[in-house]
């Protein structure tokens, strides 16, 4: 297996699109690397240039020690695992395994050790003399997964390999997949449009939007430390809320203050007095019925999920907020209920830049 670098890339196409733009981003040996945005952010564009589909218009592309930036595809040693797996429908699962050894013309007795030891470490020994048609969605994947891996590649690249499964398969798979990570040590970049599936399986997560990184870190870090705006509100569900208002400083002591809506935030805020984006997350608001101090809104709507219920509360400056709370209180609509947001857990935002705002003495 290798590391890969990225170093300052931009892709223009050439219709004059720019698809990333100064991007940077080393991928260390044996991680698995998730590459998370929204629809059109340029996740595909990026693995395409890993995988040498897309040249970029500048920057560097390092596999192992090698500068890949103008070689081809079939000289990077890299397997790409697609959406549809395409598996050949005629072939069994031993022959669709070895089809890429044979193709390198490998002596029979390579191919039929590699074919078997994959197919033990992955559990598809009993399948070998299916037909793709024979197998579960999962079981194509992996499949297709074990085709990639006897040939032995440098790093593998998905490019949002679960999206055509059902729900509970894909729940399935991913957890599969980590596992599979973790029992091979390979070098996997894994694109996808959703936040769950970036959180749980990627040791790291790399947030892209209009081609640029927006932060790059382990999943809890990008959950509790969104360095911007954006991130905060892709990482987490239901997202966080915000709420723009402004800090003021009393006698050394800070609040925000929006409004209809009053909170008592960290003092040490007081040095960055003015206008502000407040962020809240959905878990950190807790509901009850008492009325001394602190915001208050109105339920507009509760959405029960079992254990834990989303109530949607209106605040009297029609702040729109959503709490995620346990089942224990229940909150009716149209009643009144207060709101409880401890101040360690709010986030602060730029309103022009989007930037974190550090607290002053905070180390993050
Ligand atoms: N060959 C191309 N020519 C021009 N624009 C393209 C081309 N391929 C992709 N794009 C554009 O680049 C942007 C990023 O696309 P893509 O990398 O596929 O995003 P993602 O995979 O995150 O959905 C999109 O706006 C897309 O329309
Ligand atoms: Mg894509």
């Amino acid at each position: 297996m290798a590391s890969i670098t990225l170093d300052r890339i931009d892709k223009r196409y050439p219709n004059g699109y720019v698809a990333a733009r100064g991007l940077s981003l080393p991928i260390a040996d044996g991680e698995l690397l998730v590459l998370v945005g929204p629809s059109g952010s340029g996740k595909s564009t990026v693995l395409r240039m890993i995988a040498g589909l897309e040249r970029p218009t500048s920057g560097t592309i390092v596999i192992g020690e090698r500068d890949v930036t103008h070689l081809p595809p079939q000289e990077r040693d890299i397997a790409m695992v697609f959406q549809s797996y395409a598996l050949y429908p005629h072939m069994t699962v031993r022959e669709n395994m070895a089809f890429g050894l044979r193709l390198r013309k490998q002596p029979d007795e390579t191919v039929a050790r590699r074919v078997a030891e994959v197919a033990e470490a992955l559990g598809l020994g009993p399948l070998l003399e299916r037909k793709p048609a024979q197998l579960s969605g999962g079981q194509r994947q992996r499949v297709a997964l074990g085709r990639a891996i006897v040939r032995e590649p440098k790093a593998f690249l998905f490019d949002e390999p679960l999206s055509n499964l059902d729900a509970q398969l894909r729940v399935e798979t991913r957890a599969e997949l980590a596992r599979l990570h973790r029992r091979l040590s390979a070098t996997m970049v894994y694109v996808t449009h959703d936040q769950v599936e970036a959180m749980t399986l990627g040791t790291r997560v790399a947030v892209l939007k209009d081609g640029m990184l927006q932060q790059v870190a382990p999943p809890m870090e990008l959950y509790r430390r969104p360095q911007n705006q954006f991130v905060a509100s892709f990482i987490g569900s239901p997202s966080m809320n915000f709420v723009r208002g402004t800090i003021e400083r009393d006698n050394g002591r800070a609040r925000f203050v929006a409004d209809g809506f009053t909170l008592a935030v960290m003092d040490s805020l007081a040095t960055r007095a003015g206008p502000v984006v407040l962020g809240v997350r959905p878990h950190d608001i807790a509901l009850d019925g008492a009325h001394e101090g602190g915001p208050r809104g109105v339920v507009s709507l509760v959405e029960p999920l079992g254990s834990e219920q989303i109530v949607y509360v209106t605040t009297p400056g029609g702040h729109d907020l959503v709490a995620m709370v346990t089942s224990d209180f229940a909150p009716r609509v149209d009643e009144p209920v207060a709101l409880r947001i401890a101040p360690s857990a709010v986030h602060f935002f730029d309103p022009q830049s989007g930037a974190r705002i550090l607290a002053a003495g905070a180390t993050y």
